[in-house]
């Protein structure tokens, strides 16, 4: 018979790569995601300092979860195939952080109040049950910032007059051109010697990562008003 045909290999259709599952996997939560009433005004530079303040705020506890994780499970080869100091954030973010609180009025607090925050935290944690989840989180920010963070980053800078101050946090110094090397990550993501099952469950955690950000939209958007310029 010829393999067309045969049942067993309808049934079983050839596994997507997995960057292209993770992608297609999350597309609608990315819709969600930039139409989240917190990012639209963010990315149209309507949100004031105490708003980005607050934003990275929570990033920060995000991102200092991720690149302790990175390099407490760097040995694992999942966790290896994606860690790169050149994308690590927390050093960009104090920057911002330090340009957003001043500009604010409002210094920025060591503890505060985010339950969508402490969520997302202890979700990434779970990585320590099994290192490939690590991946799906890398994935969802960091492709992320070198996408969509790219164009945000640019908005702000040009409507609000920063001439680069407060936006560390979009800028790659050690990755000039981000196409290639998303690329070169995505290659790497395929890579990964994961049985079929194992992709099924990065993607489902690629979609867990969407809902925890979109978790964090909804919970600064609900303080929209006081975040408007
Ligand atoms: C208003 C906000 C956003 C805008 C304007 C935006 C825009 C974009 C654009 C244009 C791309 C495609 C870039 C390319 O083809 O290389 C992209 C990719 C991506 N974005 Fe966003 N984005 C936004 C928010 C987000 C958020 C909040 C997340 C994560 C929570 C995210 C995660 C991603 C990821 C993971 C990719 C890579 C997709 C892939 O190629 O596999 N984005 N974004």
């Amino acid at each position: 018979m010829s393999p067309l045909l045969d049942p067993a290999v309808v049934a079983e259709p050839a596994t997507a790569p997995l960057s292209r599952a993770m992608r297609e996997g999350s597309q609608a939560a990315h819709t969600e995601a930039e139409n989240s009433s917190f990012m639209a005004e963010l990315t149209a530079a309507r949100v004031n300092a105490l708003g980005v303040r607050d934003y990275l705020l929570r990033y920060r506890e995000v991102y200092r979860t991720m690149e302790m994780l990175g390099t407490e499970l760097g040995a694992e080869p999942a966790v290896a195939a994606v860690v790169d100091p050149a994308l690590d954030r927390l050093p960009a973010i104090e920057e911002d952080l330090a340009y957003w609180a001043e500009a604010s009025g409002v210094p920025a607090p060591d503890v505060f109040h985010s339950p969508a925050t402490d969520a997302y935290v202890a979700q990434l944690l779970e990585a320590r049950t099994w290192a490939p989840l690590f991946v799906a989180h890398h994935y969802t920010r960091y492709l992320g910032d070198l996408s969509g963070g790219q164009v945000i980053g640019r908005v702000l800078d040009r409507e609000l007059g920063l001439a680069g101050r407060g936006t560390a946090f979009y800028a790659f110094p050690g990755i000039p051109k981000p196409k290639p090397y998303k690329d070169g990550y995505r290659a790497r993501l395929d890579a990964l010697e994961l049985t079929p099952g194992q992709q099924a469950r990065v993607v489902e955690e690629v979609s867990t990562a969407f809902e925890l950000n979109q978790a964090v939209f909804t919970e600064l958007g609900r303080d929209l008003a006081g975040y408007l310029r």
